[in-house]
Order: structure tokens, then C-alpha cells, then sequence
């Protein structure tokens, strides 16, 4: 095992508390276990690259005992009998936890992922106790209907018929590493609002949120089972999920390409699959928007999270006559972040995740410049006090072809490509010119042109003035290539419920 790193004694009790142990185990059935193999894995803090914790390393024997437990509390024990109330009382309950805990689990977040503790504890953590508590309510108001059949090969025949909407059984939920504690409230939520029973993976960089979880799960009194939350690597333990023949349906959050690995090993049994994949998102101005909110909302939705959002407005395109003056505004901005470790107050700006995604994001902004774009800021690491730490400076490319890689693949870093355009007609066809469909964006005050705009792109949420606004109410999801399927809002009930229809003879 690597030497873990004694934590900070400035660091929220709690944090410190969480930190103490050895190595981190995982849960199943109720209980704190070790990886049966014994392995476990270095967890770090992306701002120093010091290794701040271990997690137990689930495989596919941990999985199996894990889904066990949870195909045991789904059949039998007290979670089956517990009433809508019930379920809806121990959300709240869970979230009343959350809640209170919310200044330790946001520097728990921000240590393990490298966010600003702004972006975690003013976004991330009341998000996530909103979600429990919207879902806390729908607990009480899921049910089916009655239908008036007619049956026509049958006349005169009659019949009381009404369907029920019930669990889906065991849900398997793998996470990335970009919102996690917020991606596993956002999946909990619901699952356990429509009566199943789960087992979550957490991503392999950000395990620690999610088993803290666990911990404030145990004490609002989940019964055993309900969840288990199970560390490990995607193609071990992430593989034997997704294809574990007695999981009823798996959700996913991550790459295009582990989604089409999770869609084919769904085939053994046939599992339900719900994929929330990745993005290119276009976010357009034209020249008639309020520039100064339009200016913001091409930094922030570019930069937000270090880049690291499905959802991030990767490419900005500028109708031509004011493209100059927004790539200087927004060159000059990304120029005089203050970036630094997400914990420090005055930081606007942290690391990105890990060095492989460092790697990856430098890659990009290589390739950006062999394909002839023009580098305006960024496209490196940082050096001097932060070189330890996995900083990319936030980096803006102009001079850039729709064709080029760094328009057409998601780099999921602080890099964007600003591209002028001459049309809405021509806009519309280059905003859809990608194999994703997550989220556009579009600031103009031409009313007409703003709905026509979200009439013609092929994304799941569009934003007018406005950019990566997210609500439990609100549906959450992809066309095209960025995934199937709906999170959050009743569409989530939809999701993790099944419809069953009953007919009563009455002739
Ligand atoms: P990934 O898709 O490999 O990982 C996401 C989750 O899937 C993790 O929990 C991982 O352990 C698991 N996983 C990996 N391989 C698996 C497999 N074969 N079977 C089952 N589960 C598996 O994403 P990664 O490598 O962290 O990032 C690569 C790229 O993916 C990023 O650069 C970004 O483009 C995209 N991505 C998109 C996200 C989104 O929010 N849509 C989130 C994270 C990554
Ligand atoms: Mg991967």
C-alpha cells in the first residue's frame, strides 16, 4: 500500500475523522467489509498528488455478494413492506443527514475531486438534498391507472382492468468521477423512491463522498441491502455489474465508449440500460444577445467544474460580427483566473481529476494545434507552486474547422473551441453537426429566433440566455450518441418503475 498522507489538521473534523483509517472499506448488506481479494486502491488529492486515502477494490466476487445482498432485501426483509410514507420519511431523513453534514462532505468532495469548495458546497451539496427531498415526495405518488378496454374481437364483454407501476428489482449504477456525490444522490433518489434495491460503483478517482454516504445511509436507518456501495475499477468491478445476470437494470454515467460495453453486456439478460454519456455542446451567440451576460455564460459554461460537466459548452460559436470582441473578452477572462487548490477560498479555478484526464486534456490541445488552430491562452500544465498538483491553464482555441478534433470530440477539460458563424440557418446545421445531443445553448433577444433555435438542435435540454441551470424537476438527458433514457423529474419514475397490467373478468 502507498504511504497515505496524515491529513491536514485545518481540514473539517469530520474530514479528518473520515480520513484516519487505513483504508476505506465498502458496503454490503449493511456492513463494512474489506475486498475479498484484500486489495485495495490509492485515492488522491488531484491539487498535490498525494495520496489521501485507500478503498477496498470490489471485483466480481464483491459484486456478486453485493447484488446477492441486494436481490435478498428486494425479495424479503423489511424493505419490501415498508410503506410509500415509509420510504418517503427515511429520504427525508437521508437528506435532513446530507444536509447537516453538507460542510464536511463538500471538503471531502473538493479534496478527492479537486473542485473550488464554492462549486461543491454552494452547488453540488444543495443540489443533491434538493433531489432527495423531490424524490422523497414523488415516494407517495407513484401509482397506476384504470382503463376503459373495449377489446372489439370479444363485444359485449366486460372487464376491469388497471395497471400498477412497481420496482424494477436490483438497479446497478455506475458514476463517474465529476459530480460524485451529487451522481450518486441523483441515482439513489429515485431508485429508492420506486422501491428497488441498488448497488453502486462509484468512479475509481472519487470513491470517498460515496461511502461517506454509505455511512450516513446506516444511520438513518436504511435496512441492509438496500444499497450497497461497492469501490473498485470499471473493467473489473464495473464490468461485472453491467453484465450480472441477476441485475435488473443498469444506469450509467461516462464515456461514449464504456456505454456501448455497458448496452452489450446488458444482452445476457436483457437488462433495462440508461446511458448519460458525453456531450460537444454548442453554445451560440448572436449578435443581437446582451453580449455582457452572453460573455459570462460562455466562461462559465466552458470552465465550470475545470470542464469537467457532460454539459459543458465546449464549443462557442459568435455570430461574425461581434466574434472578435467576445473571443477578447473571453481570452482576457480565462487569462486572470485564479486557479489554485479547491479548498482554498479565493481559488476560482482547480485541478482537473487525475493525471491520466490531465494527459488526455493536454492531448487534445496538442492535436488542436498540429490540426492549426489557434492557441490564445492555456494548453498547459502548471508549474511553480501548483506543479504537483494536475492544473491545465483554461485554454481557448480560435482559427478552429468544425472538422477538427478538438470541435468534434468531447475533451472534458478547461478547452474550447471559439468559432465565428454567418446564419441562424447555417448555425442550426453546425450546432447538429456532431455525434452528441446533450445541451445547447443560444443568447439572443429575438424571441423568434430563440425558439426556432431550440426547435431545430438535436439536444436534450437547450438554454436560452442561460447556461448549465440543472433542477430535480427538471429531465435530464441526451439525443443522438450522448445516451438514452431521462434522469431526474418524474421522467426518473419512469425509469426505475415498471408497468404491469391487470384484467378482472367481470362477465
Ligand atoms: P469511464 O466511462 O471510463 O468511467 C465512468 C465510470 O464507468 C467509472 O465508474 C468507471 O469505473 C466505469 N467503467 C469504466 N469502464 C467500465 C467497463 N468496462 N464496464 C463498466 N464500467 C466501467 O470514463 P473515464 O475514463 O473516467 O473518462 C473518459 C472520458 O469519458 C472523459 O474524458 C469524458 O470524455 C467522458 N466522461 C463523461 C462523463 C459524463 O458526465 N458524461 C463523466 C466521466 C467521463
Ligand atoms: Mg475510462
Amino acid at each position: 500500500m502507498t504511504a497515505t498522507a496524515a491529513p491536514d489538521q485545518s481540514l473539517h473534523p469530520g474530514v479528518i475523522e473520515f480520513l484516519s483509517g487505513k483504508s476505506k472499506k465498502f458496503l454490503i448488506n449493511g456492513r463494512w467489509q474489506e475486498a475479498q481479494s484484500g486489495k485495495a486502491f490509492p485515492v488522491h488529492n488531484p491539487a498535490t498528488a498525494e495520496v489521501i486515502s485507500h478503498a477496498a477494490e470490489g471485483d466480481r466476487a464483491d459484486i456478486d455478494q453485493a447484488v446477492a445482498a441486494a436481490r435478498r432485501a428486494l425479495e424479503d426483509g423489511s424493505w419490501p413492506k415498508m410503506t410509500p410514507a415509509d420510504r418517503s420519511k427515511l429520504l427525508h431523513k437521508i437528506a435532513d443527514l446530507v444536509e447537516s453534514h453538507a460542510d464536511e462532505l463538500a471538503q471531502l468532495e473538493t479534496l478527492n475531486n479537486g473542485k473550488t469548495i464554492r462549486e461543491s458546497r454552494k452547488g453540488d451539496l444543495p443540489l443533491a438534498v434538493d433531489l432527495l427531498r423531490y424524490f422523497a415526495g414523488w415516494a407517495t405518488k407513484i401509482h397506476g391507472e384504470t382503463i376503459p378496454v373495449s377489446v372489439p374481437y370479444a363485444p359485449g364483454t366486460k372487464f376491469f382492468h388497471y395497471t400498477t407501476r412497481e420496482p424494477i428489482g436490483v438497479v446497478g449504477a455506475i458514476i463517474p468521477w465529476n459530480f460524485p456525490l451529487l451522481m450518486a444522490v441523483e441515482r439513489l433518489a429515485p431508485i429508492l423512491a420506486c422501491g428497488n434495491t441498488m448497488v453502486l460503483k462509484p468512479a475509481e478517482q472519487t470513491p470517498l463522498t460515496a461511502l461517506r454516504l454509505g455511512e450516513l445511509l446506516i444511520e438513518a436507518g436504511l435496512p441492509p441491502g438496500v444499497v450497497n456501495i461497492v469501490s473498485g475499477f470499471g473493467p473489473t468491478a464495473g464490468a461485472a455489474l453491467s453484465a450480472h445476470p441477476d441485475v435488473d437494470k443498469v444506469t450509467f454515467t461516462g464515456s461514449t465508449e464504456v456505454g456501448r460495453d455497458i448496452v452489450r453486456a446488458s444482452a445476457g439478460n436483457l437488462k433495462r440500460v440508461s446511458l448519460e454519456l458525453g456531450g460537444k455542446s454548442p453554445n451560440i451567440v448572436f449578435a443581437d444577445a446582451d453580449l455582457e451576460a452572453a460573455a459570462k455564460g460562455i466562461f462559465m459554461g466552458i470552465f465550470y467544474n475545470q470542464g469537467q460537466c457532460c454539459s459543458a459548452g465546449s464549443r462557442v460559436y459568435v455570430e461574425r460580427s461581434k466574434f472578435d470582441e467576445l473571443l477578447t473578452a473571453l481570452t482576457k477572462r480565462a487569462q486572470t483566473v485564479r486557479q489554485g487548490p479547491g479548498l482554498d477560498p479565493n481559488t476560482q479555478m482547480g485541478p482537473v481529476v487525475s493525471q491520466e484526464q490531465m494527459e488526455r486534456v493536454l492531448d487534445y490541445a496538442a492535436s488542436g494545434k498540429r490540426e492549426g488552430a489557434k492557441l490564445l491562452c492555456g494548453g498547459q500544465r502548471l508549474g511553480g507552486a501548483l506543479a504537483k498538483g494536475y492544473f491545465v491553464g483554461p485554454t481557448v482555441f480560435s482559427d478552429v474547422r468544425d472538422q477538427m478534433k478538438i470541435a468534434q470530440e468531447e475533451i472534458f477539460g478547461p478547452v474550447v473551441a471559439v468559432m465565428p458563424f454567418d446564419s441562424a440557418d447555417e448555425m442550426a446545421a453546425r450546432a447538429n453537426g456532431t455525434s452528441y445531443g446533450l445541451v445547447a445553448g443560444v443568447w439572443t433577444s429575438n424571441v423568434k429566433r430563440a425558439f426556432q433555435m431550440a426547435q431545430k438542435i438535436k439536444a436534450g435540454t437547450i438554454w436560452i440566455n442561460c447556461y448549465h441551470f440543472v433542477d430535480s424537476a427538471s429531465p435530464w438527458g441526451g439525443y443522438k450518441q450522448s445516451g438514452y433514457g431521462r434522469e431526474k423529474g418524474p421522467y426518473a419514475i419512469e425509469q426505475y418503475t415498471q408497468v404491469k397490467s391487470v384484467w378482472v373478468d367481470l362477465n
